[in-house]
């Protein structure tokens, strides 16, 4: 039997920002649409809104947009769902007020825009703020950037804990216990690597500010998958490998499921070995199209 998650496929977020491009698609206003950076990690979906004529851009095009839109071309630039840094986001706004032909669709989620803020009142002189999350991932760098002061990410919980717990560095304790630590989450963290973290925080510092920024959609669909997961035979994740909530859902599922499997779309179930008779839970990341999912689980039921 074939179960699909609950809770799988677009967030809130996901669904927000993608809307908001569809709007403006439709509106028939003339404008040209770009991206900064892959609006939604789905290559099937992107590939869509290309064929549609809407671009993907890094922050170093947008002066030829703005140059382009003073020409009197309609320009909209979007800020995806993960937000953007700072100074670029402050940048397009301020083109936004200024010229009548520049529109910034800002699609930056209301769960990461609290996060945000909180790095920013948590952070300046006497402060330091601390992020469980991945350094690299654009969520993390835009969070980061809103810092008034410091600032340290950490992959782990071990990460956090080896540093922490440098008993060699007297330097860094004298420092540390002058400072207000405040710890949050990228807001697709796991929740176990959460909670060991917060434990580590607890028992090294005292009194820090503790912010629970992981979102509702990231813990019911790991609560889900862990629950599914342990008592399935096989488990299916449908999701891009570059996708973070994506790849957390497959550790999660690989923890409580040996037969587990992470596929983009239907074509990678050729390498996937589907119990017969037995038990399929399917979920997805917050960027998995509906479409996908369903196509997913026709194949699958077409294969056992
Ligand atoms: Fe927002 Fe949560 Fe989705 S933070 S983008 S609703 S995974």
């Amino acid at each position: 039997m074939i179960t699909v998650a609950r809770h799988a496929g677009f967030c809130f977020g996901v669904r927000r920002a993608t809307d908001a491009v569809e709007a403006k698609l439709a509106s028939g206003d003339g404008s040209r649409v770009f991206t900064l950076g892959k609006l939604i990690h789905n290559d099937g979906y992107n590939e869509h809104l290309r064929e549609r004529g809407v671009s993907e851009i890094t922050a170093d095009d947008i002066r030829s947009l703005e140059a382009a839109a003073r020409r009197g071309e309609r320009i909209t630039v979007v800020i995806r769902a993960h937000g953007e840094i700072t100074d670029v986001a402050e940048r397009l706004a301020a083109l936004d007020r200024e010229l009548e032909n520049f529109e910034l669709l800002d699609c930056t989620c209301p769960y990461v825009k609290k996060v945000r803020q909180i790095a920013a009142e948590n952070s300046g002189e006497g402060k330091l703020f601390i992020l469980l999350g991945a350094k690299e991932h654009p969520e993390v760098r835009g969070i980061m950037s809103c810092l008034e002061g410091e600032g340290i990410v950490f992959a782990s919980a071990e990460e956090f804990e080896k540093w922490a717990c440098s008993e060699n560095d007297q330097n860094q304790a004298e420092k540390l216990g002058n400072l207000q630590i405040s710890i949050a989450a990228q807001t697709t963290q796991n929740l176990n690597e959460w909670k060991k973290t917060l434990k580590i925080a607890k028992k090294v510092y005292t009194n820090p500010f503790i912010f629970d920024t992981i979102c509702n959609v990231t813990e019911e669909r790991q609560a889900e998958a862990a629950r599914r997961a342990q008592n399935s035979d096989a488990a299916i994740v449908i999701g891009s490998r570059s996708s973070s909530n994506t790849k957390k859902l497959f550790d999660i599922c690989s923890s409580c499921c040996q037969s587990s499997y992470l596929i983009e779309d239907a074509s990678d179930l050729s390498d996937v070995r589907l119990p017969r008779g037995g038990n399929i839970f399917v979920t997805a990341g917050a960027s998995t199209p509906l479409s996908v999912i369903q196509e997913v689980e026709q194949t699958m039921n077409e294969q056992i």
